[in-house]
């Protein structure tokens, strides 16, 4: 109705000024607080990349001895949680992340702090504990007993321990590190616009973390790594590939894991995992989904010229997949992984804070007349 342009998905749209990652969508880079994910990838570890994100600069020595430990002590659970989880253990485990990172505001004796330094423990410490969550509500679902976490172990070794019941392999615990590291922060992505704009009311940080998840778990954002196992599935053998895709094509739909809002050349991310991925398959023997996925990204290769290319969520599926984690906590890896890239965001929007609040245009009726009730059908 007014004279506007409008920007529909935001598409294209800078809402503010950050610090905290740049994506170099023309030439396939990332960095997160200046540092290129490659370095940080190979380099680093997911408690590393937290402080990181979250103050803005590596940590020294003693700082990361400190964060790793506090962040280890920080990963036991309620007992009036574990309770709770058992109690929605039917739900989908991204449902039950969503619901038990609320239900953490509950056992916040310092809720009534708001402050900068109160705020940020509370994203460290959900990101301690997002792992315990995961991990219990799988092991509640399938009939075995929660297992309390072991604070000798790296967060990601930790929580393949508390998932399998079993202290991992350290090679599989590596890579569970490294997938957590590219997934720990991008942009104004959805869930983060969404943590924004709850943080920009001047909620809470329970609730703009949340309100991340709930945003992620559309298979738009985070559920794609999910959906591509599903098609690898449902290809079930490479000679089969190219008429699923040119079925699925030429029906309007779309192969999960390619494409991207702000890369439209090759994700940096995919690059380091379809590694990873390749290497993980000849090391457990199994290369049948890389070999499916490398066929279906052979048969997308006339897509590159439009800009769709493979994604984060491409291989991590296939990762996932052989080390016997269960398909539907894929996504819950990927928000477990981004809770400090979320609280980062969130620190971020509060230090200048303004209430994000855009405008619509109306295009419906005015001045309808308004009949009684007494006087319709
Ligand atoms: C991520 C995504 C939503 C980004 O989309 P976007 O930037 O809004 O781009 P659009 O949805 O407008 O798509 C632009 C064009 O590319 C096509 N396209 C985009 N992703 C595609 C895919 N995965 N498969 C096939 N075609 C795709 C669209 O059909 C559209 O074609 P058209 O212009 O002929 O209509 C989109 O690429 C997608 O749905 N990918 C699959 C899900 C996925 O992997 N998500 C994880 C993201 S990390």
């Amino acid at each position: 109705m007014a004279d506007v342009t409008i920007h529909r998905g935001l598409k294209e749209i800078y809402l503010d000024r950050t610090k905290s990652s740049y994506i170099d969508g023309k030439n396939g880079k990332l960095y997160y607080r200046g540092f290129n994910i490659n370095e940080l990838a190979n380099n680093s570890t997911f408690e590393e990349v937290s402080y990181l994100l979250i103050h803005g600069e590596l940590p020294s020595k003693s700082e990361l001895a400190e964060i790793t430990k506090w962040m280890a002590d920080a990963r036991e659970i309620p007992s009036g949680i574990i309770t709770l989880i058992d109690s929605i253990k039917h739900l989908h485990p991204m449902d039950v992340l969503r619901t038990i990172i609320s239900a953490l505001a509950a056992f916040d004796n310092n809720l009534a702090d708001e402050s900068m330094d109160a705020n940020i423990e509370r994203g460290l410490s959900i990101t301690a504990k997002a792992p315990s969550i995961v991990a219990a509500h799988v092991r509640l679902r399938n009939g075995d007993k929660y297992i309390p976490p072991n604070p000798n172990l790296s967060h990601a070794a930790n929580f393949m321990y508390m998932l399998y019941g079993r202290e991992p392999d350290l090679m599989d615990a590596k890579l569970i590190d490294k997938d957590l590291i590219l997934h720990a922060e991008h942009g104004l992505n959805a869930s983060s616009f969404t943590a924004r704009v709850v943080a920009s009311t001047q909620s809470d940080m329970y609730s703009a973390l949340t309100a991340g998840i709930a945003a992620l778990k559309g298979p738009a954002h985070g559920g794609a790594a999910e959906g591509v196992m599903k098609q690898a599935q449902e290809i079930g053998d490479e000679s089969n590939t190219a008429e699923y895709v040119n079925n699925l094509l030429s029906s309007g739909g779309r192969i999960m894991g390619f494409g991207h809002r702000v890369y439209k050349t090759a994700d940096p991310r995919a690059l380091i995992l379809k590694v990873d991925a390749k290497n993980l398959s000849e090391r457990k023997g199994n290369p049948k989904w890389f070999t499916i996925l490398q066929s279906l990204a052979v048969c997308m290769e006339p897509y590159e010229k439009k800009g769709i290319c493979e994604n984060v969520d491409f291989w991590t599926g296939a990762i996932y997949n052989l080390l016997e984690i269960p398909d539907d906590i894929f996504v819950s890896i990927f928000a477990l992984a981004r809770i400090p890239g979320w609280t980062a965001q969130v620190a971020e929007q509060l230090n200048n804070n303004i209430l994000i609040r855009p405008l619509l245009d109306y295009v419906g009726e005015l001045d309808k007349p308004y009949v009684a009730i007494e006087e319709r059908k």
